[in-house]
This record gives structure tokens, sequence and C-alpha cells, in this order.
């Protein structure tokens, strides 16, 4: 187009949903560079643009077929040079369907297909037709992807495991996602290697179900075996320049021993942990089919509780599922009540097309769905308010990942997720740094500084 040169591309990636598709984006930025393109900061600037999509919730997938007729028209006016790729979980799970309604797209690629975007292109080019990509091979997916990666801040994720065979009744990721699969553990100490070489401080795990991850132990290993995420995580903990480790989304069938005694062994570790635990009435949490009850949950929490006693804890809550009555709603309140959350997501119950809980009568109504949500909401925001304010006074260590949006403002991480500003702050940026919390919102605390820990990166 216009204004890209000569031989370099424009690429707009635009990311929805979770941290999966965060990483997912960044990595085909990766795959793409080789061919010439660069990311340009709007779709009218590109020559490619790729929607990395969510299909979690209904909301989710319409704001993408909304998206596609705003760039079928910017592909109109830039008389059809413009390339749209559809990316992520509605790819995989509507891909036939996004080719039909929406010809203006060229390709569509799944999450577990996106290495090939590359050779996609060059069929394109050789204009063999529009282009669908949608098998499952995570395995040769993460060998094919480029060992460098492209960093912009202290913080990055890492992706160690994808997709899910847990079948929660209301959720369509093993469906767009695939079946639970390990990465391998050289290739992901490898890469953690890689990006602490690079400058990365804080390495952030990831995966649908990330405490699910297994192993063979590397060869170093005398003791051999099988390792799970408390050993992996112990390991990468050695990896000098490693100042925290974070991971996320675990479930709590997966809450191994070993995971929990990490978070009192292991410094770098941030106390910190999503559990999502989606209903705090038993017979819902069968009908989503959990496979845990309220109390083994509860449990859990005070496992890790004794392990490391700062903790804090975030949840995934659904309010509305099918047949959930009033006494069944109660019960969820009761445990968020029982349990203290600092962060928490909330979401009305979405059917979703081809998931078992679509089709089960008593489905809720939609108003009392919204009364139910504003009232766990209120509770919730109580608690993450409660939270912060406890921080105020308190001296906290802050990564500050990447600049603020203020000029001059640094924005960084609290050891418990918070997001933590400090104004005048600006030089933090890539640093440890010791803050005193002076102010707190429900979403974020404002900071003052007391000392560097560590030197600015260059
Ligand atoms: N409706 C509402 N919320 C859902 N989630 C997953 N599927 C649905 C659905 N059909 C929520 C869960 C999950 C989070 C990522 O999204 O709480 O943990
Ligand atoms: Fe979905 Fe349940 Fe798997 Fe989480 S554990 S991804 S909610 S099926």
């Amino acid at each position: 187009m216009a204004d890209s040169k000569p031989n370099t591309k424009g690429l707009y990636i635009k990311t929805y949903g979770c941290q999966m598709n965060v990483y997912d984006s960044e990595r085909m930025k990766d795959v793409l560079k080789p061919l010439g393109y660069a990311p340009v900061d709007s779709p009218e600037a590109a020559d490619l643009v790729v929607l990395n999509t969510c299909h979690i919730r209904e909301k989710a997938t319409e704001k993408v077929f909304s998206e596609l007729g705003r760039l079928r028209e910017m592909k109109q006016e830039a008389g059809g040079t413009l390339r749209i790729a559809v990316a992520g979980c509605v790819a995989q799970a509507e891909g036939d369907e996004i080719m039909r309604r929406e010809p203006a797209v060229d390709m569509v690629v799944g999450p577990q297909s996106y290495h090939r975007l590359p050779e996609m292109i060059a069929k394109l080019a050789r204009k063999t037709g529009d282009i669908l990509e949608t098998d499952f091979a995570a395995e040769e997916k993460f060998d094919a992807l480029p060992k460098t990666r492209e960093i912009d801040g202290a913080s990055a994720f890492l992706s160690i495991q994808e997709g899910c065979d847990k079948f929660c009744t209301f959720c369509v990721v093993p469906y767009t996602r695939g079946a639970e699969f390990s990465r391998n553990t050289d290739a992901i100490v490898a890469e953690a290697r890689e990006l602490a070489r690079q400058g990365v401080r804080e390495i952030v795990l990831l995966g649908q179900n990330v405490n699910a991850w297994h192993g063979a132990a590397p060869a170093h290993d005398v003791r051999g075996g099988e390792w799970g995420l408390g050993a992996l995580i112990r390991h990468i903990a050695q990896i000098g320049g490693v100042e925290r480790i974070r991971y996320t989304t675990s479930h709590p069938r997966d809450m191994a021993d070993d995971l929990i005694d990490a978070h009192r062994d292991v410094e770098q570790l941030a106390p910190f942990m999503h559990l999502p635990v989606q209903h705090g009435s038993d017979r819902i949490l069968k009908a989503m089919n959990r496979q845990h009850t309220a109390s083994e949950y509860l449990r859990i929490i005070e496992r890790v509780r004794a392990a490391r006693t700062d903790i804090a804890f975030a949840s995934d809550f659904i309010v509305g599922f099918p047949g959930e009555s009033d006494v069944d709603f109660e019960a969820t309140l009761q445990l968020v009540r029982g349990v203290g959350f600092a962060q928490a997501y909330s979401f009305k119950y979405s059917p979703r097309p081809g998931t078992p809980a679509a089709g089960m009568q008593l489905q809720v109504e939609e108003h009392v769905k919204d009364e139910r949500l504003a009232r766990l909401q209120a509770l919730l925001n109580e608690q993450a308010q409660a939270f912060n304010d406890a921080t105020i006074g308190r001296k906290v260590d802050v990564l500050f990942s990447r600049a603020g949006r203020r000029a001059g403002q640094a924005l960084g991480y609290s050891p418990y997720m918070q997001s933590v500003h400090v104004d005048g702050g600006a030089h933090l940026t890539g640093c440890m740094a010791l803050i005193e919390i002076v102010g707190a919102t429900m979403t974020s605390l404002k900071g003052r500084l007391v000392t560097a820990t560590a030197e600015v990166m260059a």
C-alpha cells in the first residue's frame, strides 16, 4: 500500500480473548517477519490484517463478524490489495462459515496451524483461491516456529501447554483448541533461556490448563522420570536473570502437591494464583462437569495458603448456567465470601453451539442473569478494592514491563498482579523496583519509588 516501504509490508494483528491469543499473535509476527512483514499501528497502513479471534462467548464471536464488515469496506477502498486473515478459535470453529459469509477473507487459520502462514500467503500470491488451514498439530507448530522471538518489554509469555480434555459442558475450548498437549521440556527450557538472554525478567507460563503440563525430565536430571509444572518452575527459576515467574490458567483438578510446594520454596514464583472455580453450588458444578466440588476447591485454597500465606487468588465465575436456582447462586456468593478474591472475571452464561449445556433444559432468563451478575460483581469489586486498599503503605517489588500510557508515567505489576502507576517514573521501564504504595482503586495502585533494585534495560 501507499505508505509501506518497497520490501517491507505492513502487518496489523488485532487480538481478541485470552493470553494464549496474545502469545500466538506475537509468534505470528515472528513467523511473518522473514517474509518482510513489519507491524504497523492501524489496519489502514497494513498489507495484511490478521484477526486473532476468540469464540468463548457469543459476544466475542459477534465482534469478529462486525470487524470483518469494516475490513471488507477497507479492502474495497484499497482496490482489493489488502489481505485479510482470520486466525484463532473462531477460525477453528467456524472456518467454513467465515469463508461463506465473508468473501473478503483470504485466509482462515486455526490456532495450531499459524506456522503455515508463509506457505498460505505464497499460495494466495499464486492465486489458488481462499485458503483454510485448521488442522490440530500443536507439536508440529512449536517445532516450526522461529527459535528467536521479538521481545518488547521485560515480561514475556511462554506457551507450554495447549488444549483441553476437561470438557466443561459450557466451554468450546476442547473443540477449538483440541486435546491437551504438553510442549517438550527441553524446548521450553531453551525458549526460557533465550528470553532471559534477551533481557526478559518475568516469564509467564501459559496454557489452557497450564498445571496439567507434564514432560520428560531433561537428560541432566539424574532422577529422570516425569516432571510436572512444579519441577519445571523450579528449573526455570535457576536461569540467571529470571526474577519473576507466573503461570496461568490452572484447573483445580491438576493442582499437584509439588506445585503447591513450589509456592513455598521458589522465591521468584509470584504469590498469585488464577484458579477458576466457575460456581459455588455442587449441583451446578456437577452439571458443568467441573469434576470437583466447592469444598474440594476450598481445601486447595487452604493448602496453597498454608504454603504461601500472602498468596492472592483470582477466579472466573459463570452466572445463569442452565438450571441455576436462587439457592445455587447464593452458594456462589457464599464461596466468594469464604475465599476473598483479589481479582475475578465473571460472565453471564452464553450458550455455545455444539456444547452440551447449550441443549440443556431450564435455560435462565436474561434479566435473571443480569441481576445475578450485578450482585456477584458488586461483591467481587468490594473484595478487589479491599485487597488493593490493604497494600497502601506497603513497599512491594514492581516489575515495570512496559511504558505507561500517560507521558512520564511508568506502569508495572506488583507480585500480586496489581497494576501500579508511578508518575515521573518513565526511566523505570524494564526494571524491578521497590515501590511504596500510596493510593488504590479497585483496578490499580499508585506508587512512589523507594529504590531501583536493578539497572534500567538498554
Ligand atoms: N459462557 C460464559 N462464560 C464462559 N466461559 C467459558 N465458556 C463460557 C460460556 N459458554 C468463561 C469461563 C472461563 C472463561 C475463560 O470464560 O469462566 O473460565
Ligand atoms: Fe474450558 Fe473447562 Fe477446559 Fe477450562 S477446563 S478450557 S473451562 S473445558
